[in-house]
């Protein structure tokens, strides 16, 4: 299908979503959620994707929510509506999904970038919620992502004051896994996808709903969930595989099942 507000890309088993509104610094309306969503639809259905990679532009990710599509919306309209709700949607994900960040990853731009699995920076990233600037605070879950992978004290620094963090704060404070020169951008990030989706994709898979569990679970209920996983993991092909060509001395091959 005809994407007007991204565009969409099969490199091998690496699926590539490029937001595309240069004019508004890939600002995030309505259109651009939906078309996202088709995206990542159609990358979940295809069983050859085994990651998939979220960029933008060189100056900007996404410098947030679309402000001029929103300003004028009144309480009951975005109430009725559930404004943001299909942003869940996007992060409820079950394949790898890695952003690749170069320049403005602002308010719902931060957002995003949060709800992928890992986020890889561009050394002229820049994280910010300047919601608050704007007379409101983050609505796409930045309350509670940028909590739990910055920690209280900056969370709250950054969503009171609305300042800016560049890539090198950034990955000291465990929100980017890695910065990378701007030039190597998408080099680097494909290269992990591809590294990824080389992996068998149901252990992926689990081993993402996993991690993911820590956010959601105590430790003794996480770390109990993590060992059935695990157990089931003995269930597939995949499993004896992997192991089977290590005492071989040979790479795997994986048939994702
Ligand atoms: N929504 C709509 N349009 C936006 C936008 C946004 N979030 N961010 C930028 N644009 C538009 C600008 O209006 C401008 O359009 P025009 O040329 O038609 O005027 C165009 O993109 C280029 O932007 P600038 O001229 O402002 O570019 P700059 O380089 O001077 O500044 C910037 C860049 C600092 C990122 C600045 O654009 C900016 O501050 N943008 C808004 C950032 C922001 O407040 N984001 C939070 C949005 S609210 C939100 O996201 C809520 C939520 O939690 C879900």
């Amino acid at each position: 299908m005809a994407y007007e507000t991204i565009i969409i890309e099969t490199r091998g088993k690496v699926g590539l979503i490029t937001l595309n509104r240069p004019q508004a610094l890939n600002a995030l309306n309505s259109a651009l959620l939906n078309e996202v969503n088709q995206a990542l639809d159609t990358f979940e259905a295809d069983p050859k994707i085994g990651c998939i990679v979220i960029t933008g532009s060189e100056k900007a990710f996404a410098a947030g929510a679309d402000i001029k599509e929103m300003a004028s919306l009144a309480y009951p309209q975005i109430y009725l509506d559930n404004q943001f709700s299909g942003w869940e949607k996007v992060a409820g994900r079950r394949k790898p999904m890695i952003a690749a960040v170069a320049g403005f990853a602002l308010g719902g731009g931060c957002e995003f970038a949060m709800m992928c699995d890992f986020i890889i920076a561009a050394d002229n990233a820049k994280f910010g919620q300047p919601e608050i600037k704007l007379g409101v605070m983050p609505g796409m879950g930045g309350t509670q992502r940028l909590t739990r992978l910055i920690g209280k004290a900056k969370a709250m620094e950054m969503c009171l004051t609305g300042r800016m963090m560049g890539a090198e704060e950034a990955e000291r404070s465990g929100l980017v896994a890695r910065v990378v020169p701007l030039a190597d951008l998408m080099a680097e990030t494909m290269k992990t996808a591809e590294t990824i989706a080389s992996m068998s994709l149901p252990i992926a898979m689990m081993t993402k709903e996993t991690i993911n569990r820590a956010d959601e679970v105590s430790l003794s209920e996480g770390i109990r969930f993590e060992r059935r996983v695990f157990h089931a993991m003995f269930a597939t092909a995949d499993q004896k595989e992997g192991m089977a060509a290590f005492v071989d001395k040979r790479a795997a091959e994986f048939k994702d099942q």
